[in-house]
């Protein structure tokens, strides 16, 4: 099995543009919000379960000399969200930057996949993410582009997937959210665009986290999933935290209705790399 990837140098170019990440306690939220105060920014960590994680990735930003707060938000709940972009906002002044990236599996056979598996992962994979950048964005509207600041008035990251392809037998509900993050995202960066906002989306392939535990733990399943990833490597959540702070900052200022997948080449079709 190969080793973490060294941590990786953030370039500070994100000073003064407090970020929200949703479902940051843990994996890729982790990693972005982290990399988010590594890069300058003050960082809101929302969180459903489990705060101790979360207070935890907060002393982490502190530890970086950024400013950091806790909310505890199921992002499928409107009444919730709002609230939270309420106190993050009467906390920070403002926010810069959304990184939707809460998100969850609930697997099962399509025969067997119950209704409640399926509202689940739709409404926080994908509602969630709705709730979040609408709210983001009325704020991003009202105070407009700030010039010392950034080039944009607003930047929304939506963590997608390589499922936003490529389809997924036995996880019919998490494909289809996946795939619905794609044109919210793109529907969204095209009539935010005239204001200065910038919408794009990350499509990771397999992450080494606790949502995919099953696919790398073992030396067995580690060399199956290798199977599936010409670069031959699972990813770090650093991969992805390095690429959001990249779409967020001005570097990325022309980009907008993007997907960047970071998969190692699994979207690659790698059957192919042998057969057709
Ligand atoms: C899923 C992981 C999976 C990866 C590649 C991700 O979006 O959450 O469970 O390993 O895609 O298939």
């Amino acid at each position: 099995m190969s080793e973490a990837a060294p941590v990786r140098h953030f370039p500070v170019v994100l000073e003064g543009q407090p970020a929200l990440v949703t479902g940051a306690n843990s994996g890729i939220g982790k990693a972005v919000a982290l990399g988010m105060a590594a890069s300058g920014a003050d960082v809101v960590v929302n969180y459903v379960v489990d705060p101790a994680a979360a207070e935890e990735v907060a002393h982490g930003i502190e530890a970086c000399g950024r400013r950091a707060m806790t909310i505890k938000a199921d992002v499928s709940d409107e009444d919730r969200v709002k609230a939270m972009f309420a106190q993050a906002i009467g906390h920070f002044g403002t926010l810069h930057i959304l990184v939707n990236n809460a998100g969850l599996q609930r697997d099962a056979a399509f025969h067997e996949m119950t209704l409640a598996q399926w509202k689940k992962v739709i409404g926080v994979n994908l509602t969630g993410q709705f709730l979040c950048a609408r709210e983001a964005v009325r704020e991003f509207k009202k105070r407009g582009v700030v010039d010392q600041i950034s080039a944009a008035a607003g930047k929304l990251v939506f963590m997608s997937s390589v499922h936003q392809e490529i389809p997924w037998a036995g996880h019919v509900n998490y494909a289809s959210s996946k795939g619905g993050v794609m044109q919210l995202m793109r529907s969204i960066a095209q009539e935010v665009a005239p204001l200065a906002i910038r919408a794009n989306g990350v499509g990771p392939g397999a992450i080494r986290t606790p949502i995919n535990r099953p696919a790398w733990e073992t030396p067995k399943a580690y060399g199956r999933l290798m199977s599936l990833v010409p670069y031959k490597r699972i990813g770090e959540p650093d991969d992805i935290a390095q690429a959001v702070a990249w779409l967020a900052s001005d570097a990325a200022d022309y980009v907008t209705g993007a997907t960047l997948f970071i998969d190692g080449g699994m979207s690659l079709y790698p059957g192919f790399a042998t057969g057709g």
